[in-house]
Formats: C-alpha cells, structure tokens, sequence
C-alpha cells in the first residue's frame, strides 16, 4: 500500500540495526504507530509476541489481519469451500451496485468525484453492502468480517484514481484506476503468541501496556492522516455520513495528530517516551521532520544512551507535491533515521 512513511523498504535496514545495537531477539515488540501494520507483521514473523496501535480504523483492520490474526477464518456459514469461495461471491463481476461509493467518489455521482471508475465504484458499493449484510445476518464472526472488509480496502486502495494520498483525486485517469477491483486472500503469519491491536492516541495507551521494544514511527511532517487517507476510513467504517468539501472528506477533529503540529511534536514525543515502561525505544525519523534530529537526540538522551542509524531513502512523494514543493535536496532522497535507545532509567 501507497501509505505516508510506510516502512515496508526500510525494514533489513530496521533489522540490521536493531543487531548491530543487541536489541534482543524476542520479547514483546509494540508498534504504537502501525500504520499498514508492515513493521508488526515484519517482526511477528521474525517470532516477537506484538502490540499494535493506531489512531484509524482501516490502520486498526490491516492490523487485525496482519498482526492480530493468527490464522484464516474458516467462513464456514458463507461457504464449504471457505475464503476462496467467499472470493467466488465477491468477485463475481455482476455484483454491483450504485450506491453510496458511486455517489461520493465516482464521476457518475451526484459529485462528479474522480477518485473510481463508475464501474469501481459501483463494485465497492454491491461488495462493501454484501459484507455488511452478512454480517448483520451474523454469518460473519467479527475476525471474518474484519478479514473481507480488508480484502476490499486493499483492492480498492490498488485501483484509487490518486498518486499517493486522498488528499486529492487526479483528474486524468491511471492506468491502475481503469483496471477492475480484485479481492485477494491475504497472507496470515503465525506466531503462536497472543498479539495484541488497539486504535488509540499513543500517549493515552502507553500508561496502560509494557513491552520490551517500544518502536515508534510518529508522523514526522503537518499532513494529517485522517484528510489524507479519509476514503480508507470511510470504507472501514461504512456510517455513509455527509461528507463535505471538494474532495469528500469527514469530520476528522477527533482524529488530529499532535505529532503533525510544530507547536505540539516534541511535547508529545517526549511525553511519550517518558511514560514507556520498556527495555529499548527504537524511532524512525527522517532530516526532514518537524523535530530537529537536535531535540530528539536531547529527549531521547534523557531516558537512555542513544545510537543513531541513517539511510538515505526516496522521498514520499504525490503529484501536488511535484508541482508546488520546494525541496531542500536536488535529488530525491531523504535521510531515515532511526535512533535506538537502550533504556537506563
Ligand atoms: C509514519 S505512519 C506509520 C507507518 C507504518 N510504520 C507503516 O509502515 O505503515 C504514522 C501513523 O501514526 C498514526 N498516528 C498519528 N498520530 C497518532 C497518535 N497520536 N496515536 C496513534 N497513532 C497515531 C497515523 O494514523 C499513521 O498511521
């Protein structure tokens, strides 16, 4: 998935540094800022018992199946031939529907709104309706219903007429966009462990859990997460309310960020380190962030000795930014940095 600051390049090199510093092998490794759930599921496969967090709920569901789930639903009321005859069903190219997709996000609704093609769209809504049924019948269990409503997040993100957020539409059409919606079966990891996902501020959900590894990959720079990834958020949580503005956003005031405001970053970031009840905290930065790699290093230092890994990393970039931006470096890499710190206080 196409995410800000997914990890999913970066994560040999999280790896290679978290040995080079004996960051232990197993324990208790939190993710408190999953995001697509790619650092969770990296090291869930790597054995760690996992905690996952995040303030969305579509972030909230990719955990679920990606770090939470241990093993693929049987969906044994929908089918004897289990997911891949629930696939059968759902990608049968004839359910489709106009309904609240088509009408917000397809050029054919009420909003002449490009993020799908009329034919996407209407499959979302026919698809997105159809788990809902089910699961209100309750021939879904919730793992079930959590599973199927990922699958269609994930084929729905894939034909997005967008380049890289929500944020905005692209008026011309991607190839991508013009291909038909296809679910796929997700692949599950077993860890054997009891792992753990919420969809919580951060700071609020640290008082409550400990671990060994606390891994933090805050938002580094002012674009919120809910403006920018606000279709993902309305298909998890299908209320099909009103949505406003040119580009059909919700009402996201409860799901602001301190983390993507300069007046607020540092405060939060140091009262979350603050309150960690852990053995090492590990943090994905980049040079470009709204903290200064200075004010890190001086919150970090003050729970523990701080090493400091950098790699240069290609920019995240959409197409507003191409047009608008002026970027510090001429070329298009950025520095990751990731400081670990083993706890001392
Ligand atoms: C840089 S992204 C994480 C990317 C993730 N590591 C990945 O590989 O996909 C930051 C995430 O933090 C979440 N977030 C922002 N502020 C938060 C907060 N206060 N508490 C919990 N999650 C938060 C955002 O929704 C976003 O998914």
């Amino acid at each position: 998935m196409k995410y800000i600051g997914n990890k999913t390049r970066l994560l040999e090199f999280i790896n290679t540094s978290m040995q080079k510093s004996n960051v232990p092998l197993s324990g208790v490794f939190i993710d408190i800022f999953g995001g697509t759930g790619s650092v969770g599921k990296f090291f869930k496969s790597k054995g760690y018992q996992i905690i996952s967090n995040d303030l969305m709920l579509y972030s909230y569901i990719a955990q679920y199946v990606n770090v939470y789930l241990n093993k693929m639903p049987t969906f044994s009321k929908i089918s004897s031939n289990g997911i891949c005859g629930v696939l059968d069903i759902l990608n049968n190219p004839e359910l489709s529907s106009r309904g609240y997709i088509y009408d917000n996000f397809a050029p054919g609704g009420s909003y002449k709104r490009q993020y799908f093609s009329d034919a996407n769209a209407m499959r979302i809504d026919a698809v997105r309706d159809q788990i809902e049924k089910w699961y209100q019948q309750k021939k879904l269990s919730i793992d079930e219903y959590y599973v199927l409503v990922y699958m269609l997040i994930d084929a729905a993100d894939f034909v997005a007429n967008i380049s890289g957020t929500y944020g905005a539409y692209l008026k011309i059409w991607r190839s991508m966009a013009l291909k038909t919606l296809c679910l796929k079966i997700p692949k599950i990891t077993d860890n054997k462990k009891n792992n753990k996902i919420y969809q919580l501020n951060a700071n609020d959900l640290i008082e409550n859990i400990t671990g060994d590894i606390l891994y933090l990959d805050p938002p580094y720079n002012q674009r919120q997460y809910a403006p920018n990834f606000h279709v993902l958020e309305t298909l998890a949580i299908w209320d099909k309310q009103k949505l406003f503005g040119k580009t059909g956003q919700r009402d996201y005031s409860n799901k602001k960020s301190d983390y993507c405001q300069k007046s607020k970053a540092s405060t939060a970031l140091k009262d979350l380190v603050h309150k960690a009840k852990c053995k090492y905290i590990i943090l994905s930065y980049n040079n470009e962030g709204i903290i200064s790699r200075e004010e890190i290093i001086k919150i970090l230092s003050s729970v523990g000795i701080v090493e400091e890994y950098i790699q240069p990393y290609r920019r995240f970039r959409t197409e507003k930014d191409n047009d608008n931006r002026h970027y510090k470096d001429c070329d298009d890499k950025v520095q990751e940095h990731l400081y670990i710190v083993k706890i001392s206080v």
